[in-house]
């Protein structure tokens, strides 16, 4: 996919001074991709795998190979670059490093968040918290599976993994919030906000205090004892709440949202529980939480028949890589017993693979079997708002009648 460095565009040798004509490219007005991506993807794949996108500023992958060979490929697509915003808020963390430097950063956490571990330490807890809010589900007026399940269910499983009480779970909304903000405003060109940087202040200090008890039992805490530094981990634990807060809640509400609106999916999956893991994959492969992940080319190089240069930003779309046709027949449908449904890249791939797939996945799955157990009756209350938005996307709500 990927064959070395190809013979630069005449005249683009030095620097961006001499614009350079990519092709294949396409115009693609950006309210499409916030509504509907898919019939977009499907007319760029037309022209290519990999397809320039002048409304993006880069290129757009459109297949499942050449997105997996972009993820894969470190050395050539790096994150490192400092239009990425996110590290202006929250400093160097795994998320904005490659090679050795994001080796450090991620290994403290890898064994917290293997399966058995995650099985182990979440499963209780979970199963508790969901028992709780089904209870208010159940008494509420109009009971909306977005807010009143998947949201505070990520919460407090972001709470628990980095060590925080039941009473600060609130405080760790507060600094998401400051810091979707923050990295909100550098990316329009904007400084670091002081609530941003006052939100990392929080974290630090909630670092340092962590490490200074002894282990609370916390994935945060075996962190550090895996030798982490306190300034280290702490971008690491912003990492994890934007990673794992917003994204984890809107696995859970679309999976919820692809059930209900497929009452015959919804009903096998009720009769029979254990097709409810495909029924999640397969719901990650059609809606994946986030849409798109961003690299930077390190050196001219041709992938898969685009001449992309040094610099250039790389946009790896994952939602169109899982509904490539090449590799998923009928990738429209959903389909709860799709046999290679797992084969999509919504959690990426290579060094940067989603580092709590396992937490997350256990959310959604305890959280929708224990709502089927508790209200196998459920069903939509009305045509369902649609999953939406631009890179992160999610229904606005999943209001449903428990039957
Ligand atoms: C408990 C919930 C979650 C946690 C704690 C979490 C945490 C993380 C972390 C720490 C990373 C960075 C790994 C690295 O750079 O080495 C990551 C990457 C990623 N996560 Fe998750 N995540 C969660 C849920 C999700 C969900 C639900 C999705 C999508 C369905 C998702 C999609 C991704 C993707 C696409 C990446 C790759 C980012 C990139 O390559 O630039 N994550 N996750």
């Amino acid at each position: 996919m990927i064959a070395g460095p190809a013979r630069p565009a005449a005249g683009c040798g030095t620097g961006r001074l001499v614009p350079v004509n990519r092709t294949p490219q396409a115009h693609v007005p950006l309210d499409l991709l916030t509504a509907d991506p898919h019939p977009v993807w499907a007319r760029l794949r037309e022209l290519g795998e990999v397809v320039w996108v002048p409304e993006i500023d880069g290129w757009v992958t459109v297949t499942r190979a050449a997105a997996a060979a972009v993820m894969r490929d470190a050395r050539s697509f790096t994150v490192d670059d400092p239009r990425f915003s996110t590290s202006r808020i929250v400093g160097a963390s795994m998320l904005s490093t490659d090679g050795a430097a994001h080796t450090a950063h991620r290994r403290p956490w890898a064994d917290g968040f293997r399966p058995v571990a995650v099985r182990d330490r979440f499963t209780e807890a979970l199963r508790q918290e969901i028992d709780r809010l089904l209870d208010d589900l159940a008494e509420a007026a109009e009971p909306d599976l977005r807010t009143g399940l998947a949201a505070p269910l990520a919460t407090a499983a972001m709470a628990q993994a980095l060590g925080l009480s039941g009473l600060e779970v609130g405080q760790v909304l507060d600094w998401y919030r400051a810091m979707v903000a923050g990295v909100d405003e550098v990316t329009r060109g904007g400084e670091p906000p002081a609530a941003a940087l006052r939100a990392m202040a929080g974290i630090r200090h909630h670092v340092a205090h962590a490490l200074s008890e002894p282990a609370s039992g916390s994935v945060l805490s075996d962190a550090a004892a895996a030798g982490g530094d306190p300034a280290v981990l702490a971008a690491d634990v912003a990492v994890l709440l934007f990673g794992g807060v917003d994204t984890a809640e809107s696995m859970t509400a679309i999976a919820a949202h692809h059930l209900l609106s497929h009452p015959d999916a919804l009903r096998a999956v009720a009769a029979d529980p254990a097709l409810l893991p495909g029924a999640v994959q397969e719901s990650l492969r059609l809606e994946p939480a986030a849409t798109r992940v961003d690299r930077y080319a390190t050196a001219d190089v041709e992938l898969a028949g685009a001449a992309v240069r040094a610099g250039d930003l790389v946009v790896v779309s994952l939602s169109a890589a899982n509904r490539d046709p090449a590799v998923f027949d009928d990738p429209d449908t959903f389909d709860i017993h799709r046999e290679n449904a797992d084969q999509h890249l919504s959690f990426a791939i290579g060094p940067h693979y989603c580092l709590g797939v396992h937490l997350t996945t256990l959310q959604t799955t305890l959280a929708l079997t224990l709502l089927l157990e508790r209200f196998p009756g459920i069903r939509a209350a009305g045509p369902l708002p649609p999953v939406q938005g631009f890179v992160f996307r999610k229904p606005l709500a999943v209001p449903v009648l428990l039957g």
